[in-house]
């Protein structure tokens, strides 16, 4: 038997994403990674919280579960577009290695020029426990990512007043509840900005009330194609 590493997938948009054995789950949805991504993440979550905080210079996001990458791709798109320098702390405990990353099709599904792939597989190749820089000129000005890949545990994160927006993109609820518990909506709520965004999929209720009690105010909003609903909760300034 080949080791249990996930296994690439293609979803329905033509975009790649993968499946893990470990929890029988896909990273992302069937009907379209880059979809889902670009909806649930890009334009419901950073272009939202961008306006939100009158178009600031800089935004530090965080996410929940690295994986492929496509959401700090996508978020560094996102960025260069606008001359917006992003701080993106990523935590992850079963990274995928730099050849897997590079058989991910987003390149060509997203038209990247070969500045923006090589960037895409730099942030793969950047050590984890480190922060790194990415960087490029475009539109006349420079643009920043710095990346910070955290190899470990949702459980561990504690840190305080760091992040207006926050991608919480765990495995489904159904699949690991530990990771939607109320001890982790608080220690994400810590770890957030007053004014701060979190976006997810998920739109389970149980998860939402929970966001409720922890003080946020939860938005129902469309999801993507193949899925009535997702959440984004907010926090007030
Ligand atoms: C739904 S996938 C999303 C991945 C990523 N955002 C993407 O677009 O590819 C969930 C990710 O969370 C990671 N993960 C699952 N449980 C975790 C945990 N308890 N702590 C840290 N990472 C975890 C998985 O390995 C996987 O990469």
């Amino acid at each position: 038997m080949a080791d249990s590493g996930p296994d690439l997938i293609l979803t329905s948009d033509g975009s790649h994403s993968l499946r893990s054995p470990l929890f029988g789950e896909s990273y992302h949805s069937l009907h379209g990674a880059v979809q889902e991504s670009s909806h649930v993440y890009i334009r419901a979550g950073l272009a939202h919280a961008h306006e939100r905080y009158n178009g600031a210079s800089e935004l530090s996001i965080l996410e929940l579960g690295f994986g492929t990458g496509l959401n700090a791709l996508l978020s560094l798109l996102y960025a260069l577009e606008r001359g917006l320098s992003i701080h993106y702390a990523a935590i992850e405990a079963y990274p995928i290695d730099a050849e897997l990353a590079a058989r991910l099709n987003y390149a060509s599904v997203l038209s990247l020029t070969e500045a923006e792939s090589a960037l895409f597989m730099e942030m793969h190749r950047l050590p984890w426990g480190k922060v790194g820089s990415l960087s490029t000129s475009r539109m006349g000005g420079e643009t920043k990512m710095s990346l910070e890949k955290r190899h470990g545990f949702f459980e561990e994160l504690s840190d305080e007043a760091a992040y207006e927006l926050v991608y919480y993109d765990a495995f489904a609820p159904s699949v690991q509840p530990d990771c939607w518990s109320t001890e982790m909506v608080k220690k994400v709520r810590r770890a957030m900005r007053p004014g701060g965004v979190l976006t997810t999929f998920s739109a389970q209720g149980a998860f939402r009330r929970r966001l409720q009690a922890a003080g946020f105010e939860v938005e129902r909003l469309p999801g993507p194609p193949g899925k009535r609903e997702m959440l984004r909760a907010t926090l007030p300034f």
